[in-house]
């Protein structure tokens, strides 16, 4: 056959044919568009799974009527100018395609009012043509637009879709921009069966959301981290399900600077990851959120805009990876074993395998493999120290109390769930300090209180998970400890979160510490020659030390005479006595406090307080000490009493080492 032009109207089908591939392809565009327009509420209806009709109605900034005939027009837009603004468009429509591109498949109505206008106007297109001129309509401010007879001229297509399974990717579309834009309003109305299928409409959170759209099973069991990557300028979040979760299909939200995308590569990498302790046939649901500078993104690469190309892929996919392999692998002994016996034990051990109701291919009995998953995740059950010699001594002060470990059972739950955030709450303002004595003095000092609600704010919940696993195994260098955390081994740098949980007991237990007297008082102008404090500040910290040694001595146990001598600090915890040789590191940190705004003072003594007594700089001499503080009172108050962390932007995250299946293959060669 020769070779032949093909007519414009053929090249137009066939190019609206790969931007509207299905209904659910014309609804995204829609939506988008209304999100372009600055809308708040997006109410979408369908009939036959959108073949017969779909409309979509926003609130946004409208169509003006002169700009009306041009909206359905191919190639004709008010979001693009010059090809160059394409790498830095704030918008998701740059084409001017995709109206035009509906009206080839199917009748477009374009009813829209901007709020500068009396009457909303009206125009239908068809071909990419309008039909007459624009006249004049009942319409509220925003736009609406109606579609009728999707694919009524590619008679194939339409009758290869089923309307139930249109309506289905309609609906997908939907909850993905719902939990995106957990700001924005939408509805899903089904007209055909009078039901409304989603709605997300003044949902506080994207949880909540979350929970409405989806269900209350992906909701309570969804997992969320941070992905950051300064470096190349990369932010985001991932909200995914542990791997106690089984759902039935595999949902996974992808947005990349707001921009729903589908990405292969993504999908393989999370179906690898849970592939390995899900139960067959078992999938989970998986958000990602991620920005980048638009320079480095290419949205131009697909019809129908949903394949982006960006650089440093493989770094964000191993940045996804990294972040998913370090949150997911402690729930999946959770899943795995209810019983986890220690191999110090010689006890009978059994382990059951929860996996077993599900999944019915796992009907052997438990075998001798599962002993490279048991693993000892409580700190009360016997290990080897209790073979060894107790360390009697600790340093020099005395020890009468018993290890804390005895005095409060650690609370083991994880607190993901509202309820047990709340028992979390109720256990922190328990009446009982946290040394175990019965509170003398409640104070309920109003600035006091407000860093306490500061605290109860701290919303990391998915990192306060992790912390809940922490078994202290030892140090690994001046600053880094390891901590076994379910069958992993992660290295840590612990001195922030040990001055968070100063912070916190400090807050908690202010008025009620005992004070550690020193044999010999300490002269403060002394210790401050040891400083860095600049000497012209030395003079107006003094004074406001004189001035105010009741309220430190009374609300933290710092006792400091007239003359300017220390003479004791407060004993936080009882077994464990910070380096009081380094004291003069806490008078460096009250260098620049408001001494005459109650608050501020306040929150800054706690900090400087939580700073000096945190975990930091171990030596060598202190670590036999330190070991015996870390496990039998540091920990167990982590577990009992630790509120949500507040960590700094500069926070090093837990670094995985090793596991114990890893080191099973190494060691069971031997
Ligand atoms: N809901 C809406 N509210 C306000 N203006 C709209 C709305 N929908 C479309 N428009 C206007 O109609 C124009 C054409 O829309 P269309 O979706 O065809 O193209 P686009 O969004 O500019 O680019 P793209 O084809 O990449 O989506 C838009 O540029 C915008 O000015
Ligand atoms: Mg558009």
């Amino acid at each position: 056959m020769p070779i032949r032009k093909l007519s414009q109207d053929v090249i137009n089908k066939i190019a609206a044919g790969e931007v509207v591939q299905r209904p659910a392809n014309a609804i995204k565009e829609l939506i988008e568009n209304s999100i372009d327009a600055g809308a708040k509420s997006i109410k979408i209806k369908t009939k036959k799974g959108g073949l017969e009709m779909f409309s979509i109605e926003d609130d946004g900034c409208g169509i003006a009527m002169e700009d009306l005939p041009l909206a359905g027009v191919r190639f004709a837009t008010s979001k693009l100018q010059e090809y160059t603004d394409l790498k830095d468009i704030g918008s998701f429509g740059f084409r001017g395609e995709a109206l035009a591109s509906i009206s080839h498949v199917g009748h477009l109505t374009i009813t829209s009012k901007p709020a500068s206008q009396q009457v909303a106007y009206k125009l239908s297109f068809d071909g990419g043509k309008a039909n007459g001129e624009a006249i004049p309509s009942a319409g509220k401010n925003g736009t609406l637009i109606q579609v009728k007879d999707l694919f009524h001229n590619m008679n194939m297509r339409q009758k290869s879709y089923n309307p139930n399974e249109t309506f289905a990717k309609i609906a997908d579309v939907i909850r993905a921009y719902s939990i995106h834009y957990e700001k924005l309003n939408f509805s899903l109305f089904r007209i055909d069966k009078s039901q409304t299928q989603v709605r997300s409409w003044n949902l506080p959170d994207r949880k909540t959301i979350i929970e409405k759209t989806f269900s209350k099973e992906v909701s309570s069991n969804i997992l969320t981290s941070k992905l950051t990557d300064e470096e190349i300028g990369v932010d985001g979040e991932i909200f995914f399900t542990s791997s106690v979760y089984c759902g039935k299909k595999f949902i996974l939200l992808i947005f990349i600077n707001n921009r729903l995308i589908e990405s292969k590569q993504i999908k393989q990498i999370i179906e690898s990851i849970y592939e390995d302790f899900l139960p067959r046939g078992s999938r989970p649901w998986v958000y990602i959120n991620i920005t980048m500078p638009g320079r480095n993104i290419d949205v131009n690469v697909h019809p129908t805009k949903m394949e982006v190309q960006f650089l440093h892929d493989e770094r964000i996919y191993d940045l996804i990876k990294k972040k998913m392999d370090m949150f997911l692998i402690p729930t999946k002994t959770d899943r795995t074993m209810s019983v986890v016996p220690t191999f110090l034990s010689n006890h009978e051990t059994s382990v059951i395998d929860l996996n077993e109701s599900r999944d019915s291919r796992r009907s052997d009995p438990p075998s001798l493999d599962y002993q490279h998953q048991m693993v000892r995740n409580d700190n009360t059950s016997q290990k080897i120290d209790s073979f060894l010699a107790n360390i009697e001594e600790i340093r020099s002060g005395n020890n009468e109390n018993k290890p804390l470990q005895q005095q409060s059972t650690p609370n083991k739950k994880t607190p993901d769930s509202p309820d047990q955030k709340k028992s979390l709450k109720r256990k922190f303002v328990t009446n009982e300090t946290i040394n175990g004595r019965a509170k003398r003095k409640n104070c309920n000092l109003r600035s006091m209180m407000l860093l306490y609600d500061e605290i109860c704010g701290n919303k990391d919940v998915d990192f306060k998970n992790l912390l809940d696993t922490l078994i202290f195994v030892g140090f690994s260098s001046s600053t880094n400890i390891i901590v076994q955390s379910q069958e992993n081994l992660l290295s840590m740098d612990f001195s922030q979160l040990s001055e968070d949980l100063f912070y916190q007991i400090i807050v908690r237990d202010y008025s009620n510490f005992d004070v550690d007297e020193f044999e010999t008082p300490i002269d403060i102008p002394s210790l401050l020659q040891l400083s860095n404090m600049p000497p012209e500040k030395w003079e107006r910290l003094l004074i406001a030390l004189k001035n105010m040694r009741e309220m430190l001595v009374d609300y933290f146990g710092i006792r400091i005479d007239e003359n300017y001598n220390l003479s004791g600090m407060p004993k936080i915890l009882d077994n464990y006595r910070p380096e009081f040789n380094k004291i003069y590191k806490f008078f460096e940190e009250l260098e620049d406090t408001n001494w005459n705004e109650e608050g501020k003072c306040l929150k800054s003594i706690t900090k400087a307080l939580a700073k000096f007594y945190s975990f930091s700089n171990y030596h060598r001499d202190e670590l036999e000490y330190l070991r015996e503080v870390m496990e039998n009172t540091v920990f167990p108050i982590f577990k009992s009493h630790f509120f949500m962390p507040q960590l700094s932007d500069d926070f090093s995250e837990p670094v995985k080492l090793t596991s114990l299946p890893a080191l099973y293959k190494v060691f069971e060669r031997c």
